[in-house]
């Protein structure tokens, strides 16, 4: 990508995966800035880090519409008066119809709190604790019309020890969030990362992520 990819985020509560994009957008060779940010929840925190930072918010409350069809198109009209060169789904906990997703194809990531395949949907860190897994993680993938499903990118894998809670669980993969998104959408950037049917290439290289990374 030539010139700064220009990203679109779409959150519906804390906001803390965005803002460690926008502190990683910062930094001054990061070759990725948010030019907005777009929530379906009024009340979501992450719209006061996107104002603290300068960065235009946009609220469309799904309430307001009818149907997941018109409330989708009314969401593609707004990302796109952005003109974004990647959308990131950062907590935005809508399931997207198969219209939004086909319209943002190979460019539309999200990022979810566990080692996909594993884990799809809500709850993941009580039900990680409620499986005795040994292991749990993150993983940022590009979207698929199936939720939470699509080639990986990247997946760190975190420990579960013996005395975690649902919250020091919660607390950890944020962690591990807040470090494989920013680098996940810097190798977007920079024009490196390329989707090829359910598989996805670093420069010629595939990456099989496979909790290691
Ligand atoms: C994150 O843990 C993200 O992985 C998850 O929501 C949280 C949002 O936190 N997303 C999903 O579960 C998507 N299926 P944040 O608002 O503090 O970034």
């Amino acid at each position: 990508m030539a010139s700064t990819c220009r990203v679109v985020v779409l959150i519906s509560g804390n906001g803390s995966n965005l803002q460690a994009i926008i502190d990683a957008s910062q930094q001054k060779d990061y070759p990725a800035r948010v030019v907005a940010v777009l929530s379906n929840k009024t009340e979501a925190y992450g719209l006061h880090r996107a104002q603290a930072a300068g960065i235009d918010t946009q609220i469309i409350e799904h309430s307001a519409y009818s149907d997941r069809i018109t409330y989708d198109q009314a969401l593609m009209q707004a990302i796109d008066h952005y003109q974004p060169d990647l959308v990131v789904l950062a907590g935005f906990m809508r399931i997207l119809s198969d219209d939004f997703v086909q319209h943002y194809e190979n460019r539309l990531l999200n990022i979810h709190p566990s080692l996909l395949p594993k884990y799809k949907g809500l709850h993941t860190h009580r039900r990680v604790l409620e499986a005795g897994d040994k292991q749990h993680g993150a993983s940022v993938h590009f979207v698929t019309p199936s939720l939470d499903d699509g080639p990986l990118i990247l997946q760190t894998a975190i420990e579960v020890r013996p005395d975690d809670t649902v919250a020091s669980l919660a607390k950890r993969v944020h962690a591990v969030e807040h470090r494989i998104y920013p680098q996940a959408i810097r190798w977007f950037a920079e024009g490196r990362l390329h989707r090829k049917d359910n598989r996805t290439y670093l420069d010629n290289t595939e990456l099989k992520p496979n909790a290691g990374t």
